[in-house]
């Protein structure tokens, strides 16, 4: 047989490129292999992912040589960056940068670049809806994604662009899910109005990503958003009282407030929240949840996500 194509996966510890790593691992008549990059080899997660079959090898987006080497002899690569850990867009740029020339050094056939929305492109720096965020930036996490699309363009780089879309997940570990108010309610508080927004299981992205990687050829130079539903904060409300057993109440605030609200980051998800809210159909038109479905038959709606993890929301 044939030796299998190598996909060099950056976060591979991490939610998307979790999701990429297992979903080319559980497949044992996968043509392509893993190689799972992690700053830690002995951490519980990388060694799991050895134990699934992955090569694992230690690689810092912040250092390009170990990039070089991380792409060496690969047929492709899942490239993501993690806002969160630093909240630099102007780093997230450069590790973009990085990654893109280093997928041309190395001359991979194709790269899924986990991209997001330059939302500048619609809401100018000099649009008053909403606040300017460190100095050049409307959704600082999104922005400087979108912007780095053109490095992979411009140096050739065979790349497809996903769109993730809200994770579902964000309920368990960002603090999202629905809270009790002074009433003794529970109360899910988004800024969207009466919008629908897209949503997925984190697991989904990188069986969507796989689902990209076996169609070859098809989507390089594509954008391809995935989503399993697009929902409004009133249907996720009554999905969430469905799935606790209790009632659930939709708490529509306004972007202002959730701006306000003060943990790290408000500001930012505040602007994103508003972004979704006030360009659904650009937002929820390219996070197709058919095509995310025929990339990957497994995926969840929000009912079924619910069922199976509602017990791990915490609620207080
Ligand atoms: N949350 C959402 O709803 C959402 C939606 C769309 C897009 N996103 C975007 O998703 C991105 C994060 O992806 P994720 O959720 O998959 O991340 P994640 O679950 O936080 O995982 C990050 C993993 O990346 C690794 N990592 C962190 N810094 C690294 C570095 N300098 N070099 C190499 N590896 C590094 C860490 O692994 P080791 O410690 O093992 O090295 C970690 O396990 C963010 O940029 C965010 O904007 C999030």
């Amino acid at each position: 047989m044939a030796s299998k194509k190598i996909i060099t996966v950056f976060g591979a510890t991490g939610a998307q490129g979790g999701g990429v790593a297992r979903a080319i691992l559980q497949d044992s008549n996968s043509e392509f292999a893993v190689r799972a990059i992690t700053r830690d080899t002995n951490s519980e997660k990388a060694t799991a992912l050895a134990a699934l079959g992955a090569e694992v090898v230690a690689a810092d987006i912040d250092d390009k040589e170990s990039i070089n080497r991380a792409l060496q002899g690969a047929y492709g690569a899942y490239c993501v960056t993690f806002f969160w850990a630093h909240f630099s867009p102007e780093k997230e740029y450069a590790e973009a940068k990085s990654m893109a020339e280093a997928a041309k050094a190395a001359g991979l056939q194709h790269v899924i670049w986990s991209t997001l929305e330059d939302t500048r492109q619609w809401v100018p720096l000099d649009d008053d809806r909403m606040p300017t965020l460190q100095g050049k930036y409307k959704v600082p996490h999104f922005d400087a994604k979108g912007e780095a699309d053109h490095l992979f363009t411009e140096l050739g780089v065979p790349t497809t662009f996903l769109r993730a879309s809200f994770y579902w997940d964000n309920f368990i570990y960002f603090g999202m899910g629905p809270k009790k108010g002074p009433d003794g309610k529970l109360y899910l508080t988004l800024p969207m109005g009466d919008k629908k927004m897209a949503g997925i299981a984190s697991e989904d992205i990188g069986k969507c990503a796989y689902g990209i990687f076996k169609r070859g050829q098809e989507l390089i130079g594509k954008t391809v958003g995935v989503a399993g539903e697009h929902l409004t904060g009133q249907e996720m409300a009554a999905a969430f009282s469905k799935a606790l057993g209790q009632e659930v109440l939709y708490n529509s605030v306004s972007p202002e407030t959730f701006r306000s609200f003060g943990f790290p980051g408000a500001d930012d998800l505040g602007n994103m929240f508003q972004f979704y809210r006030d360009f659904d159909e650009v937002c929820n038109s390219v996070r197709d949840v058919s095509l995310s479905r025929a990339l990957n038959p497994e995926l969840k709606s929000f009912d079924v996500w619910l069922a199976e993890n509602a017990a791990r929301i915490p609620l207080e």
